[in-house]
């Protein structure tokens, strides 16, 4: 089965409320049409979704699924009004609609699953002829901080990426993705840069710097042994000192790589 671990269910909510399909994901833009059936696996609370149900129109629909309950009841609440938009609490690998989709996305979902190559073999059994599928995801060894961040984050930045890869989590999973791809069936894969740039004139430059500081409140990795308890607390020190005084940029860099299934 997958694996996602989360850390703060209520500070996620809130970094996924704020994403939107035109700038989080805007690169599957041209690809939605009016009428479509959407999927969108890992939908969090919706965020992304609802702008996919825009898309698709009246004659269209999307689903979301997501196997985090919290997001999942967050979701409904607010976007109950949207009646092409339907987001339903279950784990990928046990969805069996009863309907076959034109478009699957996935955005920033496998980068958590240690299944990923049997999570697309599901997500194209789910296509219809000539469906495509479009995973947006992370190459997290090649975030780039400007200036660097602070030695202690720099260490526990790589024991993040070491407790990930030992999980069994793919840190470059974007990377990964047309292997994966083509080993699966798809046919026409396309590569498309996706990296999200945050300069100190972005209006979300501190929320999305901040990540790291919500990625360190968890004794998750202290727990497992892969830091110590100094490590983590000076690295939270340390990090804000330096968004404070210091950051210039941090980017993340992402693509998205789509595929046809015949
Ligand atoms: C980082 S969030 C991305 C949310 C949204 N797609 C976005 O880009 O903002 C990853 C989501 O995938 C969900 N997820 C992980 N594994 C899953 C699985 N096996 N089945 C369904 N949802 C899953 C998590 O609960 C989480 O909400």
């Amino acid at each position: 089965m997958q694996k996602y671990v989360d850390r703060t269910k209520q500070s996620a909510d809130k970094i996924f409320d704020a994403r939107t399909l035109q700038h989080d994901y805007k690169t599957v833009v041209p690809l939605i049409k009016p009428g479509m059936i959407v999927l969108d696996v890992g939908c969090g609370t919706g965020a992304i979704t609802k702008g996919i149900a825009e898309l698709v129109g009246p004659t269209g629909k999307v689903v979301g699924i997501d196997h985090t309950l919290e997001f999942i009841n967050s979701g409904n609440q607010m976007n109950s009004d949207i009646e092409n938009l339907e987001l339903i609490h279950i784990d990928l690998m046990d969805f069996s609609p009863n309907e076959k989709f034109d478009l699957i996305v996935s955005a920033r979902t496998l980068q958590w699953l240690t299944n990923q190559k049997e999570a697309i073999v599901k997500m194209k059994s789910l296509l219809k002829t000539n469906g495509i599928l479009s995973v947006l995801d992370y190459i997290h060894e090649d975030i780039a901080w400007h200036p660097k961040v602070p030695d202690s984050m720099q260490r526990f930045y790589q024991s993040w990426l070491t407790w990930r890869r030992d999980s069994g989590m793919n840190n470059r999973m974007a990377d990964d993705l047309p292997d994966l791809f083509r080993e699966t069936g798809f046919q026409n894969i396309e590569i498309y840069e996706a990296n999200e740039y945050y300069p100190n004139n972005h209006p979300l430059f501190v929320d999305k710097l901040k990540i790291w500081l919500k990625v360190a409140s968890s004794k998750q990795l202290v727990e497992e042994g892969y830091v110590s308890e100094d490590l983590r607390q000076t690295a939270i020190h340390d990090y804000q000192n330096w968004i404070d005084e210091e950051a210039l940029s941090m980017e993340m860099v992402l693509k998205e790589v789509r595929g046809l299934s015949l």
